[in-house]
């Protein structure tokens, strides 16, 4: 893998796992980060990567759905390995304007397997980046396997589903050289401030209110973004071309106990001026349409094939997390206020 194409690598995951692969792994080659900057990606997440490794990184502002640039991207810069995590990734946003994730996360997805197809054999590798959320919800027990059907029921998740499925059919048809993870929820360093983690903690700062939905008791398996970045590594190296693997934290926690764990680490790192406990922010709110119930991640798999489990505990990892928002207001405050993407306007243009 000399020339690797990365997608959406100026989102949450794509940064972190740029910075992983530059600045801590063994990847020896170069990376194209292809991203076209919607409101939740920042090319300044990465501006001193590009200044430390100027013959290794390069950006290229673009939308996967481009047939035509994409193709450029491929040729110009002789890709041979895909990482693909380009998506629109807020499920809420799914619910209230599905058309943008059709597009990006099933006729993007589409694209890229088109033009790999069109370059192999000289493509080594296409890793396809998926989510726990294909395979629906869980009752009270079990957990998600590699073998659990799909069961959508977010158009978000519907709209991952249906990219899996194409990359899988790209392998079982054209043999194209694929893998696929589906990972459970992360968290972590430069994730949006619309997803749950990143949103209390800064509201709970702000001393707003954290709203919860329905009886917050619903379960995610919250994995810290490095364990996951070292999990896509090791799969892209060494796991098997056209298998699938589960990711997962060992984190299983509702979202009622998230939240209080925040509010008293954000209590003990910051004491709250008033002298009140910052659980008294949290407000029960209206329930998110379909809302899953439980995910958990059966992560055996990768375990047992590439030795990979999650470092971080949910306590260590949720620390860390508070701790950069608390250290990084001012990416924070870019991000809300989208400033950037006027100086990507002017420093890109439109297209
Ligand atoms: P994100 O929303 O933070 O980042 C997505 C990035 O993709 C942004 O930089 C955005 O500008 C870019 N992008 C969107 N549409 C594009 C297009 N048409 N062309 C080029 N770039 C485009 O998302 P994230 O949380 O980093 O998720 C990355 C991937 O991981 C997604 O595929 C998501 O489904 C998957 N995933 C996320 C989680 C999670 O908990 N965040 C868990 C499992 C899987
Ligand atoms: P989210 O971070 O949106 O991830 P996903 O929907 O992909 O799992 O939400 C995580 C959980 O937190 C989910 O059960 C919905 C819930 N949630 C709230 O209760 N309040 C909020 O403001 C948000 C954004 C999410």
């Amino acid at each position: 893998m000399k020339n690797l194409l990365v997608t959406g690598g100026c989102g949450f995951i794509g940064t972190n796992f740029i910075r992983y692969l530059l600045e801590e792994s063994d990847f020896s080659g170069r990376i194209i980060n292809v991203d076209k900057i919607t409101y939740a990606g920042n090319p300044e997440n990465l501006s001193d990567i590009a200044e430390r490794f100027p013959e290794r990184y390069r950006f290229v502002k673009a939308d996967i759905c481009d047939r035509e640039k994409m193709a450029r991207v491929f040729d110009e810069y002789e890709i041979d390995a895909i990482c693909h995590f380009a998506a629109e990734s807020h499920v809420d946003r799914s619910i209230v304007g599905p058309d943008a994730f059709i597009q990006t996360n099933v006729i993007g997805t589409f694209n890229l397997l088109e033009l790999a197809r069109e370059r192999q054999p000289r493509i080594e590798l296409f890793h396809h980046i998926s989510t726990d959320e294909v395979f629906g919800s869980l009752g009270a027990d079990g957990l998600f396997t590699e073998e659990t059907p799909y069961r959508p029921n977010s158009p978000y998740a519907a709209s991952k589903a249906a990219s899996d499925h194409f990359v899988r059919a790209y392998h079982k048809t054209y043999g194209l050289p694929v893998t696929i993870s589906n990972c459970s929820n992360n968290y972590g360093p430069y994730q949006f401030p619309e997803k749950l983690i990143p949103l209390m903690i800064l509201n709970a700062l702000e001393g707003k209110p954290l709203p919860v939905y329905g009886d917050g008791l619903n379960v995610r398996d919250w994995l810290y973004v490095r364990d996951h970045c070292v999990a896509i590594w090791e799969i892209m190296k060494r796991g098997r071309r056209g298998e699938t693997y589960n990711i997962g934290g060992n984190g299983e926690k509702t979202n009622l106990e998230v939240v209080r764990m925040i509010c008293d680490f954000v209590d003990e790192m910051v004491p709250p001026e008033s002298g009140k406990s910052r659980r008294e922010l949290i407000t029960f709110v209206k329930d998110r349409p379909g809302h899953d119930r439980r995910y958990a991640i059966d992560f055996r798999k990768i375990q047992r094939e590439l030795g990979w489990q999650p470092e971080e505990s949910f306590e260590t990892g949720l620390r860390k997390t508070i701790r950069w928002y608390l250290e990084h207001r001012e990416w924070v405050d870019r991000v809300r206020s989208g400033e950037y993407l006027e100086w990507i306007r002017t420093h890109y243009g439109d297209e």
